[in-house]
């Protein structure tokens, strides 16, 4: 039996978080509801590893959720933002560090305009306006299972048919929001083809994650993309991609260059700040022209531009533009985790799927192929729970939802990967001894 580790610092934090913070957390994933137990607080991080506040030293397959693509505590970002922090820190200003990280995203991702703000939802949500206010048409098509952030608009759960109007996923958002929200599974074009035939005109824009990341991973069938593209370019609805999971991390342009698919607007977000909060989106010239100030689309922010987190992610992307080694190491790794992994199960009772793009992989405890919301959602939640619980306690902090992809970051080496295939047989071993 693997024994817990203490957590009883992190145990009495939470106590006293939960008196003047809702559920204790500041973000409901973080709070560990659906794998039970507390969540751990955290006090410092370093390379590969963070440290809860037991002092407990953790392999970090969480990565912020996935800005760290560089490690913790990169060496060049930390000495740029405390060379920043003593300069400035915010002017409500435009500044040229801004045109520097503009003209960086514009770079490396091939977009003609960028506007930045401070996080993924802020991004999808002014996408989604910016798409409505350019074409004058008021309703999107999101797919099932896909997350852009906590937007109103976004928070939509089919009807048992994929032709039903949106109901809203959470109260407090109003039934004429949900409306003018569409859902499709993911990889289903017939079924988007459908809701653009009942929808003549009235489609502003198809907003999905080129390669879903909060269904577990769930990568795009083969032309699907192409497919969506051009059911776009056909009825004049903007295509969105969001890629503030995939940007900067599937390869410098993102998945647009990964899948070999262009998007007219696109939304950043998590590695685009380098642990700093930022967020944007862009895209072409022609739809920039609608937003303010130059056009009428309204949109903006107190810290956008906000002069530390842009050289936080200034300094991010130069170092991923200029080392493209990065994208080999951490795509090699995660195929070698995901190879190990296939061992493991393989070897063991337990039913498996384990799916991969790059450096996001996910492993769902159940044998049909995943490939939208409903197949994500046939995995074993016992299983995962286990699994999770084993491999925190062996010290690897995976996410702590089936729902979510590993990040994997480019300070993972030989021995953390040794490490966590380790305690990935140890507690597969244990699971596998308990069925029946
Ligand atoms: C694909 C995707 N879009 C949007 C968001 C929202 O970003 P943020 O949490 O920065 O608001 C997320 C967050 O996980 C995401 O994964």
């Amino acid at each position: 039996m693997l024994q817990p580790q203490e957590r009883k610092n992190s145990e009495q934090l939470f106590e006293r978080a939960g008196k003047h913070i809702p559920g204790g957390v500041n973000s409901p994933v973080r709070a560990f509801k659906s794998v039970g137990g507390n969540p751990i607080f955290f006090s410092r991080a370093e390379g590969a590893y963070v440290f809860d506040e037991d002092d407990n030293r953790y392999i970090d397959f969480i990565n912020s959720w996935g800005p760290m693509i560089l490690g913790h505590g990169f060496p060049e970002v930390v000495e740029a933002v405390q060379m920043q922090a003593a300069r400035a820190m915010s002017f409500g200003a435009p500044t040229e560090l801004e045109i520097q990280l503009a003209e960086t995203i514009c770079e490396m991702t091939g977009i003609d305009m960028v506007r930045l703000v401070n996080s993924g939802t802020e991004a999808c949500m002014s996408a989604i306006r910016l798409a409505r206010g350019y074409t004058g048409r008021d309703k999107i098509i999101k797919f099932e299972g896909c997350y852009h952030g906590h937007g109103d608009s976004f928070l939509i759960k089919a009807g048992s048919g994929a032709s039903t109007l949106g109901v809203p996923n959470s109260p407090g958002v109003t039934k004429g929001t949900a409306t003018d929200t569409l859902t499709a599974p993911f990889n289903d074009l017939a079924a988007v083809e459908k809701l653009i035939s009942e929808n003549p005109d009235q489609i502003a824009a198809i907003i999905t994650e080129p390669v879903a990341g909060n269904m577990g991973c769930v990568p795009p069938a083969e032309g699907y993309m192409e497919g969506l593209r051009a059911l776009c370019d056909k009825h004049g609805i903007v295509f969105i991609m969001d890629e503030v999971m995939t940007g900067f991390r599937l390869a410098p342009g993102g998945a647009q260059e990964r899948l070999g698919v262009e998007a007219d607007l696109v939304c950043y977000g998590k590695v685009i700040g380098g642990g700093m909060p930022v967020g944007a989106f862009g895209g072409k010239r022609e739809i920039f022209q609608h937003i303010a100030p130059t056009g009428p689309v309204y949109q903006a922010g107190t810290l956008s531009g906000n002069p530390l987190a842009v050289i936080s992610g200034l300094t991010t992307l130069r170092y991923l533009q200029n080392h493209p080694e990065v994208y080999a190491h951490i795509d090699h790794m995660t195929e070698r985790i995901e190879d190990g992994m296939r061992e493991i199960l393989e070897n063991s009772k337990l039913p498996f799927t384990i799916n991969r793009l790059g450096s996001m992989i996910s492993i769902h405890f159940c044998e049909n192929e995943v490939m939208d919301y409903t197949t994500a959602s046939e995995g074993n939640n016992n299983y995962f729970k286990q699994f999770f619980h084993g491999m925190l306690n062996e010290g690897i902090y995976l996410p702590p939802s089936a729902y979510e992809t590993w990040f994997v970051g480019n300070t993972i080496g030989e021995s953390e990967l040794e490490h966590t295939l380790y305690a990935a047989e140890r507690v597969i071993e244990e699971m596998s001894a308990q069925v029946k």
